[in-house]
């Protein structure tokens, strides 16, 4: 993939880049009629690299993948040679041609909409690395001007600004319209300042177009992406969520305690990511699909017993140990089949971490003690939650797991129940590998028992017919 779209790029800057660097003098040039390409692809690729390279090793919110480097780059230099594409087929339109100067057609270049497909698709740190440098560069393609290259700074950082939560196509549009204000009265400042008041309003007029073009441009952009890169927007979390999904279907028709539990996780871990300014639309669907991988063993789970006997009952630890472990393994792979995007699968790799199986370590007691099992054979194998939503659901799946077992309990006995539970996983060092300070855990855990509490206290006993009272 990357050689392929290296290829492509090549072929542009060939396209292009005689006019941006001429051929090169002398000999050489007239040897190699594309070195000037070749340098200028040379020179791109060693700004982005260097670029990303370091804040993505360095910027510890930044920490990108190979994928995100490779999303980066396509993105910088897709806006690059919109860009140029863009300028260049104005400045033919015989229409526009009177009373236009040529420059201001830069306040067109739509970094706007890039800058918000960053944020919406990886996070605000990394949408302002990148609206630098693809500023450096479109600027570039605008013959270099600096009215073209602050007004790309304050455009795409305004854009990024207000793409902050996005979980429908209204919002998106929404932001690309609170962006046009800014962007016009950016343009039409900065041309005035440099050019006087000829294009001032032409300027004003394309940096409005821009802001309002920036919502439509990133809805057209972001799919592609998502599918290209695997990237999971709230977008695409919000059409995730719908039962509908075969999926969730499936989870509703043949583990219909699974799906109680997954849907309350999600109510849980929704209120515990409010709490502490966390993700919770990531939080409501990653809950919804966090236990796919028990489709197809139901019974081997005790929210789908519904009072059956207890199939471990007859079954060695050993065994119950390797199906119960399986349920992850078997949801990532859920995930990947149905291409639920890599926060989600993530989210269900992580969301036991490296925790003991409590429930089978009794019973698995006399075979630790004789040497023929370990502790560790009875821990999930990890990783540990990796970020603050994937801690957040594992919590909540826990306290769900522990209220659900107490009969019609007291809001003070749930409180303990899952502050029991907090501490525990504390403890644990489950939550290392994730960003929650214990401000946050302890806010999620308050979020959480206050939902529970509510929830059991809710469950009212409904009078036999005839003997209750009339409503
Ligand atoms: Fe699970
Ligand atoms: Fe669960």
């Amino acid at each position: 993939m990357s050689l392929g779209s290296g290829a492509v790029f090549a072929v542009l800057f060939y396209l292009w880049g005689h006019e941006l660097l001429p051929r090169a003098a002398g000999r050489w040039g007239g040897t190699f009629p594309f070195v000037g390409a070749v340098a200028l692809t040379l020179a791109v690729a060693l700004f982005l690299s260097e670029w990303f390279g370091f804040a993505g090793r360095e910027v510890r919110k930044v920490r990108l993948a190979a994928r995100d480097f490779l999303f980066l780059c396509s993105l910088a230099l897709l806006l690059f040679f919109a860009a140029k594409a863009v300028i260049d087929l104005l400045s033919e339109l015989p229409a526009l041609q009177h009373g236009v100067p040529t420059r201001v057609y830069a306040y067109l270049i739509p970094l706007p909409a890039f800058a918000m497909v960053v944020r919406v698709l990886i996070n605000s740190e990394t949408s302002i690395l990148f609206t630098v440098a693809a500023s450096v560069l479109s600027a570039a393609a605008a013959s270099g001007r600096w009215p073209a290259l602050l007004f790309l700074l304050l455009a795409g950082t305004a854009g990024a600004a207000r793409a902050r939560r996005v979980p429908d196509r209204y919002r998106m549009l929404l932001a690309g319209a609170q962006t046009a204000p800014v962007c016009a009265l950016a343009a039409a400042a900065l041309e005035f300042s440099f050019h006087g008041g000829g294009g001032v309003l032409w300027a004003g007029i394309f940096g409005a177009v821009n802001g309002l073009l920036s919502g439509p441009i990133a809805l057209a952009v972001m799919p592609v992406a998502e599918s290209a890169f695997g990237y999971a927007s709230d977008i695409r979390l919000m059409e995730l969520s719908g039962t509908g999904h075969p999926l969730l279907s499936r989870l509703m028709r043949e583990t219909p305690g699974t799906f109680h539990h997954s849907v309350m996780v999600g109510t849980l871990a929704e209120a515990g990511a409010h709490a502490i300014g966390a993700n919770p639309v990531l939080c409501r669907v990653a809950a919804l699909y966090h236990d796919i991988g028990k489709l197809g063993k139901p019974q081997y789970y005790s929210e789908n017993q519904f009072g059956a006997g207890n199939v471990h009952d007859v079954l060695s630890p050993g065994l119950s140990r390797a199906v119960i472990l399986s349920h992850v393994k078997e949801g990532i792979r859920l995930a990947g089949e149905f291409r639920l995007g890599e926060r989600i699968t993530e989210i269900i790799g992580q969301h036991h971490g490296t925790s003991l199986l409590y429930c089978f370590l009794d019973k698995a007691k006399p075979m630790i003690r004789d040497g023929k099992a370990s502790e560790e054979m009875f821990r999930y194998p990890g990783p540990k939650p990796r970020t603050r939503e994937a801690a957040i659901i594992m919590l909540a799946d826990a306290a769900e797991a522990a209220v659900r077992s107490l009969d019609r309990p007291a809001p003070q006995e749930v409180d303990a129940t899952v502050t029991g539970i907090v501490n525990r996983i504390y403890l644990d060092g489950q939550l290392n590998d994730c960003d929650l300070t214990l401000r946050d855990l302890h806010a999620v855990g308050r979020a959480i028992s206050q939902v529970l509490a509510a929830v059991a206290h809710g469950r009212v006993d409904y009078p036999e017919a005839g003997k209750g009272g009339i409503g």
